[in-house]
């Protein structure tokens, strides 16, 4: 990892001093970073119906916002206006942005969640606001002054369209430039101002509720369930009123219930399934005319393999999971599998049949891709 990505620190003293802890500003993260794309083709992925965008400008103080895709006039807006268009997911649209989001693989992939990018007119920002997750805000092209603030005051204005905070107090503030970048912990309250027109790079982690996550994990429980047993009461006593719910009965079906139990396993199972499931939005492109599985083999064996950039591959000991699926795992083949999951590419696969297999389905699901160097 560059030196300058935490600014001198080491991953380890950045994870125990400031990660989900406090601010902090680096210059010259990334020297020479000038954003990873021009204005226009930025703005032409707001158009695109299968990319999440959203275009955020103030009159005053009414805000206005407006959900991809985007219709072309909105996106001729003056640039004296102020205004703003945000790109999330452009890690899945650009290689380069998906090699930006892996610079911070020192933190690990299921907490990762993806690069969304800005575009904002001199003055054209989102208002102050917090997330509830762990940022880094890179600056491309362009310079954008931050103000943040610890305050413990995170109440909303009421009716706008997107999350302000009614009384924003900054603390400190700074002028970042391109390369510069700002890690911020999750409820941070923070607003960023465009001065003169710039991008900005936020690498963005996922960060479950607890109600997503136990939600998500009952559905998980329902789906793995297999309890024996029936509902009994040969003691039942007779009572005067037949619509009365017996008390003994409601004692006996939470006695039952208790058979409701689940392990550390079944806590890694469903993780593992959980945090690898495509988001509704994510459609693979399966090969419109896929090659055989031997010449698949033969490329494979030749010149590797990538996982496709939405693909989310995952392990835990030797289990893995890919794109929400367990992974039936061939024997020999964890090590390679540990490998294209960490490095995301094989640069030469095994001749292990099973294995070679198991990539060739993929291929066909349009997870991966054959050639670890890309086209
Ligand atoms: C922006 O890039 O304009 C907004 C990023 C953020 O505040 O999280
Ligand atoms: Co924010």
């Amino acid at each position: 990892m560059d030196k300058t990505l935490l600014g001198g620190l080491s991953p380890r003293t950045f994870l125990r001093d400031y990660w989900q802890k406090k601010p902090l500003l680096i210059r010259g993260a990334i020297p020479g970073f000038n954003g990873l794309l021009e204005r226009d083709a930025l703005l032409a992925l707001a158009r695109d119906e299968s990319v999440e965008s959203r275009f955020v400008a103030q009159d005053g103080q009414r805000w206005q916002l407006e959900r991809g895709p985007l219709p072309a006039s909105l996106l001729k807006r003056p640039k004296s206006k102020a205004w703003t268009v945000l790109i999330q997911g452009l890690n899945m649209q650009l290689p380069q942005a998906d090699a930006l989001m892996r610079r911070f693989s020192f933190i690990p992939y299921a907490r990762l969640d993806d690069v969304m990018v800005s575009y904002a007119t001199d003055g054209g920002g989102v208002g102050p606001h917090f997330d509830s997750y762990d940022v880094f805000l890179l600056q491309g092209t362009g310079t954008r002054r931050w103000r943040i603030s610890t305050q413990k005051d995170l109440s909303l204005v009421e009716g706008a369209p997107l999350r302000i905070l009614r009384n924003f107090v900054p603390e400190q503030e700074w002028l970042l430039e391109p390369g510069d970048m700002l890690y911020l912990p999750p409820h941070c309250a923070h607003d960023g101002i465009a001065e003169g027109e710039c991008t900005t790079y936020s690498i963005g982690f996922r960060t479950p509720s607890v109600q997503e996550l136990g939600t998500a994990f009952v559905d998980y429980l329902r789906d793995n369930l297999c309890l024996e047993g029936m509902y009994a009461d040969p003691d039942l006593a007779l009572q005067a009123d037949p619509a009365q719910l017996p008390a003994a009965m409601i004692e006996r079906v939470e006695q039952m219930l208790t058979a409701i139990r689940w392990s550390r396993s079944d806590v890694e199972q469903f993780l593992g399934g959980y945090l690898t499931e495509p988001k509704p939005h994510i459609f693979f492109d399966p090969p419109d005319e896929p090659v055989s599985v031997k010449r698949f083999a033969q490329q494979a064996k030749r010149s590797g393999v990538r996982l496709d950039a939405r693909t989310l591959l995952l392990r835990s000991g030797r289990y893995f999971w890919i794109n929400g699926e367990d992974v039936d795992l061939p024997s020999d083949a964890a090590s390679s599998l540990r490998t294209l999951a960490s490095e995301r590419t094989l640069t030469a696969v095994p001749d292990d049949e099973e294995l070679l297999e198991l990539l060739y389905g993929w291929y066909c699901d349009g997870f991966l891709h054959a050639g670890a160097k890309g086209d």
